[in-house]
């Protein structure tokens, strides 16, 4: 049977992609699924670093388009957690180094012979994006609760076509939604019409990890892994509920009064 590919997506820049793709990928190996997290951001790879698998890199993406090594060749193997691999971008300057046809055929590939593939998704709307969805049948659309982020979200979740898309929200303050200074997840999931897959929130332990190369979803005992983890299950359809903290007063008395408007 064939795996699941999933592009993680945006619009909007640094709103979290690679940090999730990485955390995820950590969180689905975690529950013994096999994952490929592919880094699609031809000319500014990131994966490596977050996962801190930088120094074993030897072919890349555009090696695998085009011939110059096997697909497996040039896949990383994380020694961290079994099951988990990488396959980097290329630093080449040429954006338009792959096609869509060789991106299909490439996560095609990945999606047949392991459980699951995370393609992190480059910013923008260009050529990177239309290559990173190019072999995804499912998307994540990640956004923190701005109207910035938020608008770029919706532009793109009209750019999925049929796929299946659902939203995380990265970097939720609570604080701030209690005090009515920042959309509530709930709110954001009613601006754009899509299932929350998950929410994580404004938390520096995310920073400090990623700078050391050390996905926080690595150590299953953290409180931030264990939010991963949560959206790792939703993801393979177990009917986990999401934690409830970082809604606002609206999405509370919602739930008080078992309303869903
Ligand atoms: N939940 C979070 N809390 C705090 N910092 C975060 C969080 N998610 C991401 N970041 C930080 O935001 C920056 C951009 O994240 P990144 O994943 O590289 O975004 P993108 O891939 O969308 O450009 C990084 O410095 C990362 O550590
Ligand atoms: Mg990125």
């Amino acid at each position: 049977m064939s795996g699941r590919s999933f592009v993680v997506t945006s619009g909007k820049g640094g709103v979290g992609k690679t940090t999730t793709t990485a955390n995820l990928g950590c969180a689905l190996a975690g529950l013994g699924h096999t994952v490929v997290v592919v880094d699609a951001d031809i000319g500014l790879r990131n994966l490596d670093l977050v996962l801190g698998l930088e120094k074993r890199i030897v072919y890349d993406l555009v090696d695998v388009a085009e011939g110059r090594c096997q697909p497996r060749q040039a896949l990383i193997k994380d020694k961290r957690v079994d099951g988990l691999f990488l396959l980097p971008a290329a630093q080449t300057k040429d954006k338009e180094a792959i096609d869509e046809g060789q991106m299909k055929t490439i996560v095609r590939w990945l999606a047949a012979n392991f459980d699951v593939v995370l393609v992190d998704c480059p910013a923008g709307i260009e050529h990177g994006f239309r290559n990173a969805v190019a072999g995804a049948d499912e998307a994540i659309v990640v956004t923190t609760p701005e109207v910035s982020a938020i608008r770029d979200a919706d532009r793109i979740l009209g750019m999925l076509g049929s796929r299946r898309a659902r939203l995380i929200v990265n970097r939720v303050r609570p604080e701030m939604v209690k005090t009515g200074d920042m959309l509530s997840v709930d709110d954001v999931a009613d601006i754009l019409g899509r299932e929350v897959l998950g929410t994580v929130p404004d938390d520096e332990e995310i920073i400090d990890t990623t700078n050391r190369g050390e996905p926080v979803a690595l150590d299953k005992e953290r409180r931030l892994a264990k939010t991963y983890a949560t959206m790792a299950r939703r993801m393979c359809g177990e009917a986990v509920e999401l934690p409830s903290h970082e809604d606002g007063i609206w999405g509370r008395l919602r739930r008080l009064i078992g309303s869903k408007a």
